[in-house]
């Protein structure tokens, strides 16, 4: 009986053949980084020269997430933990269709890196520490959060009332206030071409 449980799994075409249509490897691109440090804005111009270079991307982050599948998750570092864990195993499932992942999440902890890291499987996980300090995010303050943050209207707010530990081994760091964006992304493609082209 338990031998039967997943039957379909011996049927479903495997991670190779759709890797093999697609012409592409999967992997996940996993930034970290402090709110308003620039994740969001290298991934969306990193997809669109991956795409221009005929390779399927998909982009994860806080608009289509925490609006949809987690909105019933906060900031408590529980919260965190479980908004992480929910990304990578939907992130599993992307990079196991064979497409390029790029998740945007504060994903604060080594902790919080090393779940995501391990349900998705070290040799997927692609981590890019955008490391833009704290002086300048609150500087551009885009959403205003670190002013609100500052006032204590917000609570645990990342940098200033809650941790942000900076990632032991990234692949890539990059820090945008002293680097433009398309130096930011030609870095990331120099790396993530020769993992993804077959
Ligand atoms: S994570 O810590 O769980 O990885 P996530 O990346 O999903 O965070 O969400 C961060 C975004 O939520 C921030 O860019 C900011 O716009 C917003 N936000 C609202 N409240 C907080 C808070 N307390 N701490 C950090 N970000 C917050």
């Amino acid at each position: 009986m338990k031998d039967n449980l997943y039957p379909i799994y011996d049927k479903m075409l495997t991670r190779q053949d759709k890797e093999a249509l697609l012409k592409q490897h999967g992997l996940m691109v996993w930034f970290t980084g402090l709110s308003g440090s620039g994740k969001s804005t290298i991934a969306i111009a990193l997809e669109r020269e991956l795409q221009k270079r005929g390779l399927l991307c998909r982009i994860l982050d806080g608009d289509n997430i925490r609006c949809g599948i987690n909105n019933n998750l906060g900031f408590t570092a529980e919260d965190r933990v479980e908004n992480i864990r929910r990304i990578a195993e939907v992130g599993k499932l992307f990079v196991e269709t064979g497409i390029i992942t790029i998740a945007c999440f504060i994903s604060p902890t080594n902790e919080i890196r090393g779940m995501a890291s391990e349900i998705i499987g070290r040799e997927d996980f692609f981590e890019v520490y955008v490391s833009t300090p704290l002086e300048e995010c609150e500087r551009r303050d885009v959403k205003g959060l670190y002013a609100r943050a500052r006032r204590g209207e917000v609570k645990n707010f990342t940098g200033i009332s809650a941790p942000f530990e900076a990632p032991e081994n990234p692949q890539v760091v990059l820090d945008t206030s002293v680097k433009a964006l398309n130096e930011c992304v030609e870095i990331l493609l120099e790396h993530i071409l020769k993992i993804v082209k077959e």
